[in-house]
Parts: structure tokens; C-alpha cells; sequence
């Protein structure tokens, strides 16, 4: 527990008021957790869900490996996405918004993206099209990305990387929480939490510099246009369990993240937090 004895840093976060903003159970629609996005091929191709019919989706189902409730997210290979977008037009400066993700990917490939916090208006200076992103950078690992604002959106510089195995059965259920500062000037931070446990804090980051959302679902990794290519290898999927979101602090989305009442407790008492072994100031 020493990961949490902090030093304290005045942040510009607003005082909360407890709020859940999204409380999604599997077995829901998708439509409880946000705005469905299914993309073909090519950059833009967007489709309705009836268009894709089986070859893209996002549903509620039984996942039969759990007998959990669960919304799937599925993809053949030539499809870049499926993605749901939540808060889209929601999301302000200056707050802290609390995450918690529960899923099971059954089968990873390399460069594929779980969860992204992405700038829709990605042109809009300083260019950061996608200010962090979780994704899969080697056999069963997940790695999470910083893109530094400016240049051209996309400069992005890896700050961690743990395991995330990937299976049938519910032993293959990760949590995921996160805490996102939307502070302006500089001033961000961003915690990240695996399994319950402290993954990596950055300081100094800047995670609001235009229209900004958080994205659930499964991103790039698809097959080449044109490329014939086995299709059990290049579909993938995820069955997600649980999603909370909460501008008010961890305690609300502290099932969802995987978080123990002890770990809340503390991360409560020691709020805000910096200077620990795994943070980095940017
Ligand atoms: C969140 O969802 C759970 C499960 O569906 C439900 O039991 C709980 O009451 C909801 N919480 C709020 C604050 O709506
Ligand atoms: C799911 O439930 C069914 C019916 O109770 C049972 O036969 C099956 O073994 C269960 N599967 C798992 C993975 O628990
Ligand atoms: C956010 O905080 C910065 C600096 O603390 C301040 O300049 C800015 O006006 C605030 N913006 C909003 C939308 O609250
Ligand atoms: C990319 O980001 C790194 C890390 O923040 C920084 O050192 C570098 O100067 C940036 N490169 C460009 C082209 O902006
Ligand atoms: C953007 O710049 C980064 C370095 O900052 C470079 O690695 C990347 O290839 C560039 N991307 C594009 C699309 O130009
Ligand atoms: C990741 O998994 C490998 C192989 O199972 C193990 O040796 C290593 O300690 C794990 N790393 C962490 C941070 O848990």
C-alpha cells in the first residue's frame, strides 16, 4: 500500500459533486453506453449497423464462456472498427472523470486499441488526434500511448506497458480504471489502474485540447485492403461487462474498475496525488 502515500499538488479540478454519467450493465444496449460506430475498410466508410449485418457489430449478448451478460463488439477482418462513443459533446475542462472498464478480449493481435480518449476536431491546433489510447503491443500486452500536442496530432510515446492475457474463460476478465484531469494549461494527469492495482500516473499532460471523448470498443488491427487473409485470425472481438463513468471520484465507479473499498478508500484520503514510483511528469 506504500504505492499510495503521496505527496499533495494543488490541481484545477472543480470540487465535485458526485455523479455517475454512464452506468452500463452488460446485456444493455449499446445505445446505453453511447454512439455506435462501425467503420469499413477505408477511413470514413462508415456503416449502418444493419449494413455490416454479421461481419461488424456491437451487441448485447450472453457471453456462453461466462455466462455473463455482455456487450460484444465484433469485426471481420477487413473492418478498421467497432467503437462506441461516450459522453461525445459532453466532456469539459478543468474536471476529473473517472472510468471503470470491465472486458474480456478473447483473442488480441498486435497494434489492436480497447479504449481510446480521442479529439474529434483532430485538426484543431495543437494537433492531438488521439490524446491517450490503451492498445495491444506484443503478445498479450497492453501498452498505453501519450501523443505530445502539436506537430502533426500524432507523436505518440509509450509510457507503459503490463500484461493483459487474453482467453475463453472468466479468468480472462480485466478491470480497468482510470482517471482522466481535463485540466487546461498543461496541468492534466492521468492515472491508470489494471487488476486493482496502480499502473502508471502521468503528470503534466494536456488530455483537453479540443473536443474530447472516451471510445470503447475495438480499433485498427484489420486486414490490409485487398489482402486475402485467413479470417478466424484477423476477426476480433470483446465482451464488455461493465462500463462506469463519474465526474465525482473513484468510490463511483470502483466496481467497474475493479477497485476494493480499501483502495478507495485510500486513493480518497490522498487526493489529489503526484510524485510517486509510478508517475512521470511530462
Ligand atoms: C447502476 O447500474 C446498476 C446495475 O444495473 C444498478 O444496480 C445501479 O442502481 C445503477 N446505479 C445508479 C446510480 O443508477
Ligand atoms: C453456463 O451455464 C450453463 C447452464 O447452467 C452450464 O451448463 C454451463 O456449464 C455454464 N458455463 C460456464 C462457462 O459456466
Ligand atoms: C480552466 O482552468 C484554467 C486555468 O486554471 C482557466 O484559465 C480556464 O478559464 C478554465 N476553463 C474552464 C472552461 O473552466
Ligand atoms: C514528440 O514528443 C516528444 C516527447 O514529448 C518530444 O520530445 C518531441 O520533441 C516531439 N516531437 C515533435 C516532432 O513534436
Ligand atoms: C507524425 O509525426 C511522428 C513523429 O512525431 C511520426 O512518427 C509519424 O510518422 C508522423 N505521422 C504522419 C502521418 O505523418
Ligand atoms: C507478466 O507476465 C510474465 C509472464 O507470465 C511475468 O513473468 C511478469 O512478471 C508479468 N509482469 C507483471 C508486471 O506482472
Amino acid at each position: 500500500m506504500r504505492f499510495f502515500l503521496l505527496l499533495s499538488l494543488s490541481l484545477c479540478a472543480s470540487l465535485a459533486r458526485s455523479k455517475l454519467l454512464v452506468n452500463y450493465t452488460g446485456g444493455q444496449p449499446a445505445t446505453v453506453l453511447g454512439v455506435v460506430e462501425l467503420e469499413g475498410q477505408d477511413l470514413g466508410d462508415r456503416l449502418s449497423i444493419l449494413d455490416a449485418g454479421d461481419e461488424a457489430y456491437i451487441q448485447p449478448v450472453l457471453d456462453d464462456k461466462t455466462n455473463m451478460s455482455a456487450l460484444r463488439f465484433h469485426r471481420d477482418s477487413h473492418y478498421r472498427r467497432a467503437e462506441v462513443r461516450s459522453l461525445y459533446g459532453d466532456v469539459e475542462a478543468n474536471k476529473t472523470y473517472y472510468i471503470g472498464y470491465t472486458l474480456r478480449v478473447p483473442k488480441m493481435r498486435d497494434h489492436l486499441v480497447i479504449f481510446q480518449w480521442k479529439k474529434q476536431d483532430k485538426l484543431a491546433a495543437p494537433r492531438q488526434n488521439i490524446p491517450f489510447h490503451l492498445f495491444f503491443s506484443g503478445p498479450d500486452q497492453l501498452s498505453l500511448e501519450y501523443t505530445t500536442p502539436g506537430s502533426n496530432g500524432s507523436n505518440r510515446t509509450t509510457y507503459w506497458t503490463g500484461n493483459f492475457s487474453t482467453g475463453h474463460d472468466a479468468s480472462f476478465i480485466h478491470t480497468i480504471g482510470m482517471a482522466i484531469n481535463t485540466c487546461l494549461d498543461g496541468r492534466g494527469s492521468l492515472e491508470l489502474f489494471l487488476d486493482g492495482k496502480p499502473a502508471v500516473r502521468l503528470d503534466g499532460a494536456q488530455l483537453f485540447t479540443g473536443a474530447t471523448y472516451p471510445k470503447f470498443g475495438i480499433y485498427r488491427a484489420e486486414a490490409d485492403a485487398e489482402k486475402d487473409v485467413d479470417a478466424d485470425e484477423y476477426a476480433v472481438d470483446s465482451f464488455v461487462y461493465r462500463v462506469q463513468i463519474s465526474d465525482g471520484g473513484w468510490a463511483d465507479v470502483a466496481e467497474a474498475a475493479g477497485l476494493s473499498d480499501d483502495v478507495v478508500a485510500l486513493l480518497e484520503a490522498t487526493e489529489p496525488r503526484s510524485a510517486s514510483k509510478w508517475s512521470t511528469t511530462l
